[in-house]
């Protein structure tokens, strides 16, 4: 609801962004790979320590896999057995004591601690957890060499225990892990256990490597690295959200959201206005100006001076309110639109503008209401029918949208983004042919406006036709760089054309240029940060890329925003750490990449 037109740029990045998840975070692998990760983490890293020594002992294991790769991630069931049954099976190992053990040769006491781990098997198999635990332990005593597996076992039992003891999870996984750092059953453990004890960082860490291992194709461990990204991502969001300071959104933000509503006159002063009253004409002043910094701290001093009207009173209460919207205080914008209602029945801004926080609050019910409320005080506004028309918009539904485009351009035909919205909103709803007709009329009837070319260029590049859309956006960045300050032009249409050179002719760097253009003109243009991320991704820039997702949590405003530049974040940095512990992985990780690609 916040911006004019709902198909924007930003939303289009991140629609680009999750359909393409899973060959982005593929990439990312591809992109340390191919950065130069692999020579710089092969001189640094030692080489993986304990694996002949492991594989030696599995010799026989090892025959039943076919694959010839190495290092061969490790496969099994449940509870592995990769060494072949004792064949003293029978052996009545339970009644030797110590001494008897302890006087054994080597093969001997190997063989003894394999069938205890064959009993912890059965034991494990009958649900007599705490039994095989120590016949696991057992096993790990008397053995010489004790196996991986021998920890991982006892692993999965204690994983199994209720409640699971994800400590001893933890203790038995880095055991195995070391024994054998390929070990796909033990990380994913570990990865389990550290997600109980919400350690979701060295949880994702774990889980990004057993996914590599499968290379992608094991889906429960990928809903896995979902999972584990996703509250991660969520936890970090909630922390950052607390503790940073409030601040204005971006110009390009700001400007889109007020632009969603019609200019109306400046109050009039009272015969004798306070020293605030003059201080909230300056507030609207600047809005006007679009001087947003200088509207907030003005409004805000209006209040201190105090306010000699309640209609005065009312205004400030709907910009300081909007103002908090756009900062993210949803509650406080909600307490000063609510106060601006109270003390100015059926304020018809104030009311719509409610019916965005409940949108923003996921109550579409809520905002409907004050649609009718607002309608009931004020039949013939025609931002009302706008802003209703978007709330319909979000919800799919095209055809009652449409309906209230158009009743709000008859009511006022002079505001561009009815227009705009309801060949959009046409568009959506399949009538091609009516929604490219809107677009004409609007243009003709708006010659100097840049948005129409700019959304007419968004269908046009949502059909294919690149020639068309980039002669679209180009005419609509002409406008925008023609616009009369003190109004800085609107960069979207520049991210825009970037996006469709990208699209048409896999054109990064001219693709870059414009969203580099773009941040020149508007350093927090979200749409622009968020598409140079992916660009760096697609060209193996991993740390840059990686740096525009710091940047694009920086600048998002909204907790799933927010959210969502976090997982990537993390998802690239994740696999640059993996890269870290398992160098000898970068070739055939890029292998898997680029059979993905
Ligand atoms: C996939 O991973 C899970 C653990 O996350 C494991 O239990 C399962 O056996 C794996 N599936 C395959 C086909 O390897
Ligand atoms: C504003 O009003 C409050 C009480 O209504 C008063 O305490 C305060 O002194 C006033 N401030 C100014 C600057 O007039
Ligand atoms: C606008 O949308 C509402 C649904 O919220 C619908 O009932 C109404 O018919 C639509 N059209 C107009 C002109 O209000
Ligand atoms: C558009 O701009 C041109 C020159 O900048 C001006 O002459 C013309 O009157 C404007 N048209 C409208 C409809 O505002």
């Amino acid at each position: 609801m916040a911006a004019p037109a709902s198909p924007s740029l930003l939303q289009r990045a991140q629609d680009f962004v999750s359909e393409h998840r899973r060959a982005v975070l593929i990439a990312t692998a591809a992109a340390v790979v191919a950065a130069g990760g692999v020579a710089y983490y092969a001189s640094t890293s030692r080489q993986p320590t304990r694996r002949r020594d492991v594989e030696k002992g599995e010799k026989k294991d090892r025959k039943k896999s076919k694959k010839k790769s190495s290092p061969k991630p490790s496969k099994g069931p449940i509870i592995e057995e990769r060494t072949p049954k004792a064949e003293e099976a029978e052996l009545e190992v339970e009644k030797l004591t110590a001494e008897e053990i302890a006087s054994k040769s080597e093969k001997e006491r190997t063989d003894i601690a394999n069938t205890f781990k064959q009993k912890g098997n059965d034991a494990y198999r009958n649900s007599k957890l705490s039994q095989a635990v120590d016949y696991y332990t057992k096993a790990i005593q008397i053995s010489p060499n004790p196996e991986p597996t021998f920890y991982s076992n006892r692993a999965a039992c204690y994983v199994s225990m209720s409640p699971p003891q994800h400590d001893k999870v933890i203790a038995d996984c880095n055991e195995a892990l070391r024994l054998d750092k390929f070990y796909i059953k033990a990380l994913n453990r570990r990865g389990v256990a550290f997600e109980g004890l919400a350690q979701y960082q060295n949880a994702l860490s774990d889980f990004t490597s057993a996914t590599i291992f499968d290379k992608f194709q094991n889906q429960s461990t990928a809903a896995a690295v979902e999972r584990v990204l996703k509250k991660l991502s969520t936890e970090k969001a909630a922390e950052i959200i607390k503790s940073r300071e409030s601040r204005l959104p971006s110009y390009t933000f700001i400007s889109a959201y007020f632009a969603a509503f019609r200019e109306r006159p400046l109050p009039t002063l009272p015969e004798n206005p306070s020293q605030g009253d003059q201080t909230l004409i300056l507030a609207l002043e600047a809005l006007q100006a679009a001087d947003y910094a200088h509207a907030l701290s003005f409004v805000n001093e209006a209040f201190v001076q105090n306010l000699s009207t309640t209609q005065g009173e009312a205004e400030a209460l709907n910009l300081r309110g909007t103002f908090k919207f756009l900062m993210g205080d949803v509650d406080g914008a909600k307490a000063d639109l609510e106060e601006s209602i109270k003390l100015a029945p059926g304020f018809t801004q104030s009311l719509v503008k409610i019916a965005s926080v409940h949108m923003e609050q996921g109550d579409p019910q809520k905002a409907f209401q004050c649609f009718e409320d607002a309608i009931k005080s004020n039949p013939n506004d025609a931002d009302i029918y706008y802003h209703r028309g978007q709330v319909l918009f979000i919800m799919n539904e095209y055809d009652d949208a449409a309906e209230n485009y158009t009743k709000s351009s008859e009511l006022d035909d002079t505001f561009v983004f009815s227009h705009i919205q309801l060949a959009v909103a046409q568009y959506k709803a399949g009538k091609i042919a009516n929604s490219m007709a809107t677009f004409r009329r609007t243009i003709k009837s708006f010659p100097n406006r840049s948005e129409p070319h700019n959304y007419y260029g968004e269908l046009l590049l949502d059909q294919g036709r690149f020639e068309d859309a980039i002669e679209k956006f180009d005419k609509a960045i002409e406008l925008e760089k023609s616009k009369a300050p003190p109004h800085p032009p609107n960069v979207l249409s520049l991210v825009n054309k970037g996006l469709a050179t990208y699209q048409w002719k896999q054109d990064i760097s001219a693709a870059e240029k414009c969203c580099d253009e773009a941040l020149k003109i508007d350093p927090e243009c979200e749409a622009a940060v968020a598409t140079l991320a992916q660009l760096n991704l697609q060209q193996s820039r991993i740390e840059k890329a990686v740096e525009m997702f710091e940047r694009q949590v920086d600048l998002a405003r909204s907790e799933p925003e927010l959210v969502n530049a976090l997982t990537y974040q993390y998802a690239s940095k994740s696999q640059l750490e993996f890269l870290q512990k398992y160098p000898e992985m970068a070739e055939q990780l890029s292998q898997i990449a680029r059979a993905m690609a």
